[in-house]
């Protein structure tokens, strides 16, 4: 893959020394890491010191039950929200002041609980809008895309608009797909879908996951969703890192009861 480091992609931002940043379990640098963030809408504190960490290849699942903070944690990192404090690092480019283009150039992609897409312009055209405001350009992205999500294929002429939600769904990831993101950062993606898109949305991330090496950061409310496709997880309670580790040693108890309303 053509993948860009952080360093010749964005200018701005500050880089971190070697060695300088979190430690970490296996003593490795993370890909990417959040640090004691807080953030407030107005004078409301609804994230309090959180910290994470995405190794490269690695598929974090971050849980919570609704309203304790995961979206708003999305949206601080790819720059979308002021904050109070803490510090935001790809790949030892520390971006907490860039603003949100130069992370999406840094490497980020972001697809929002909203899925939003350009309801009037068909899939195709929605995949080539982003590709024209990539930074690689290469038309292959969109191939790439479609080969994670076939279902979209013959329906490429279709107006956005008019696909069900759980095809606009695939299309918010293949769009998310088309930057060649270094970072993936998904919120929700099986919310109010059927369950047979669902499976189709699971197997997409297993996929690049697995084969493609993508690193992403995933949202999601369900455990076995995590138990299945993440090497680590954290669940945020209102609004702090109250359990977090490797999947393999998750306690499953503990967690769900983290997760009940
Ligand atoms: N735009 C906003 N203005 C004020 N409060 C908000 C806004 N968005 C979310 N909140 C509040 O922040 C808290 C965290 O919300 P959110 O990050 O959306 O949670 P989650 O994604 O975990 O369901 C909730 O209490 C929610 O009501
Ligand atoms: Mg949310």
């Amino acid at each position: 893959m053509n993948v860009r480091s952080a360093e010749t992609a964005v200018e701005g931002g500050s880089r971190l020394a070697k060695g300088e940043g979190p430690p970490t379990r296996n003593g490795r640098q993370p890909l990417f890491s959040v640090q004691d963030l807080e953030v407030a809408y107005e004078r409301t504190t609804v994230v309090f010191g959180v910290s994470l960490e995405v190794p490269t290849h690695g598929l974090v699942c971050l849980m919570g039950r609704n309203g304790v903070g995961k979206s708003t944690v999305l949206s601080a990192i790819m720059g979308l929200l002021p904050i109070r404090a803490g510090r935001i690092v790809l790949d030892g480019l520390d971006m907490t002041d860039l603003p949100p283009y130069k992370r999406v150039r840094a490497g980020l992609a972001y697809v929002p609980q909203q899925r939003l897409g350009f309801p009037y312009l068909t899939v195709h055209e929605n995949l080539v809008a982003v590709l024209e405001a990539s930074r690689h350009r290469d038309p292959a992205a969109i191939d790439e895309a479609l080969d994670i999500f076939p279902r979209l294929k013959p329906l490429l002429s279709r107006p956005a608009g008019f696909l069900s939600g759980g095809q606009q769904q695939q299309l918010a990831i293949a769009r998310a797909l088309v930057t060649r993101p270094r970072l993936l950062l998904l919120d929700e993606p099986t919310e109010g879908i059927q369950p047979s898109i669902i499976l189709e949305i699971e197997d997409a991330i297993e996929k690049l996951h697995a084969e493609r090496g993508m690193s992403i950061l995933l949202v999601e409310q369900y455990v076995e969703f995590a138990l299945r496709l993440a090497d680590s997880y954290v669940v945020l309670d209102a609004g702090e890192v109250a359990a977090a580790g490797d999947t393999a040693e998750l306690d499953e108890a503990r967690v769900r009861r983290l997760l009940s309303v």
